[in-house]
């Protein structure tokens, strides 16, 4: 009997990738590769790259490099490497001259051909590197191997046309395209048949679904009425918003839809509208400010949460504090904070007055702290609220864990249904974990 070949994906960055590596996976299954869950049993270990950062692109040089051992002693190993770091050329140039072990790379525009690729390296044992420049019409004919029987990702739309000045997304993931209305809400039917609970519509910036589309009627606002209309006991959730872009229209679809989740991440980068503003956000702070106020009045019970550049090339003091100032008006339900790190070939690239990292540390750390004593007060103030949970899993010591609409944990010590939703009273917070009880 022939061995089962087995494959190991690492994915880095984003839910973009975790979904793009659902796709890799399917196409490895579907050549008869099965998961393992440690790569020395691996016989293909893709490495799904991240450029976001310079912090993510080191770890991927990294654990690239850790692999060399591996290799040595297993030479049949097949290493590819993919995702946003491979559409940058230098870096192929260091992966093919440092790393000459690696067999296959691959950009995310020819992410579709790895089947292929996998099944020529097979025949030939020639190293393959293959990195389309330009994006292609969408392909709708792709297998999945989706990684949980609960929540779903879809890709609604690919690539970014805003060019944030710090931002390295819109070279490697390249123009808008939105993929047509009917074949997402197809591909949503399937899902909610197959059993899943969370659908998660994603996109680089979703707002401006349709922008490519010649028709009037494909806009993300009737994206969302059309998928929150079908049957099912599911909810709806997206990701990532523009501010800019976030219409009055998208605001009432989702106040007025029980499908829709009411947890919204939102953006803001930086409170202060001179950093904004070179970041070509094209919003100031008190339109962020209004567009929350809007937010919050059509939907009391929302669950905003944000990104947040610090130490972006010009920050004062005084810009950091607005920041900090905005995040305790708003009230975030979470902060991700993250230091501004230069990405080749962006306009901040050059900017004068970079931020040294000793400064962009002590940011970061103040934001961080502000952001955990937040959610500690808010978590205080759900005792005693009841919340809609659904049930993930159960644990070995036989109580029950599931989580609410904007991501808390939550622990039931009754017997209930795996992957059902429930209306729990909180009793206590432990940790971050709240502590409830079912409400019949
Ligand atoms: N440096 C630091 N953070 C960045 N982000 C995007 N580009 C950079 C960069 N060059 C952050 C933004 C974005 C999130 C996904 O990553 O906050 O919303
Ligand atoms: Fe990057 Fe801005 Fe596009 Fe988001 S909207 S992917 S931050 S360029």
């Amino acid at each position: 009997m022939e061995e089962i070949k087995k494959y190991f994906i690492k994915t880095y960055g984003c839910q973009m990738n975790v979904h793009e590596s659902e796709k890799l996976a399917g196409m490895l299954v579907s050549l008869g590769y099965t998961e393992c869950s440690n790569e020395k049993d691996a016989d293909v270990i893709v490495f799904n790259t991240c450029c976001i950062r310079d912090g993510a692109e080191q770890k991927v040089f990294g654990n690239v490099g850790a692999l060399k051992k591996l290799k040595k002693s297993k030479p049949n190993l097949i290493v590819a490497i993919c995702g946003c770091m491979t559409q940058q050329k230098d870096r192929v140039e260091i992966f093919k001259e440092k790393f000459k072990f690696v067999n296959i790379i691959f950009g995310t525009h020819n992410l579709n051909q790895f089947k292929n690729y996998l099944i020529e390296y097979n025949k030939t044992h020639k190293n393959l590197y293959e990195v389309w420049d330009n994006e292609k019409e969408i392909d709708e004919n792709v297998e999945m191997y989706r990684t949980s029987k609960l929540n779903a990702w879809v890709n609604i739309m690919y690539g970014c046309n805003n060019f944030c000045s710090y931002c390295i997304v819109p070279y490697v993931r390249g123009r808008e395209r939105s993929r047509n209305m009917q074949d997402i809400v197809e591909e949503v039917k399937g899902l909610i048949k197959e059993g899943y609970k969370v659908i998660t519509l994603l996109g680089q910036n979703v707002n401006s679904y349709g922008n490519d589309i010649n028709d009037k009627n494909v806009t993300f606002a009737n994206l969302l009425k059309e998928i929150s209309m079908l049957d099912g006991d599911f909810r709806l959730k997206f990701m990532t918003s523009h501010p800019k872009d976030l219409t009055d229209e998208v605001i009432d679809v989702i106040a007025n839809s029980p499908k829709i989740s009411k947890a919204i991440h939102l953006p803001v980068q930086s409170g202060s509208s001179k950093i904004l503003k070179s970041m070509n956000r094209k919003y100031t702070r008190e339109h962020y400010l209004e567009l929350v106020k809007k937010i919050k009045a059509k939907i009391p019970d929302v669950f905003l949460t944000t990104d947040i550049i610090v130490g972006f090339p010009g920050e004062t003091d005084e810009d950091f504090n607005e920041t900090i100032s905005l995040v305790k008006e708003v009230n975030y339900g979470g902060v991700f904070g993250f230091m501004y790190s230069k990405r080749t070939g962006t306009v901040a690239e050059t900017m004068p007055d970079q931020i040294p990292d000793d400064i962009k540390h002590k940011r970061v750390n103040e934001l961080l702290n502000l952001s955990k004593s937040m959610i500690k007060e808010q978590n205080k103030l759900l005792v005693g609220k009841t919340l809609e949970v659904l049930i993930e899993e159960q644990k070995d010591d036989g109580t029950f864990v599931g989580v609410t609409d904007s991501g808390k944990n939550v622990v039931i010590n009754e017997n209930v249904n795996v992957a059902t939703y429930y209306n729990a009273k909180v009793d206590a917070i432990v940790g971050n974990k709240l502590i409830a009880k079912i409400v019949k």
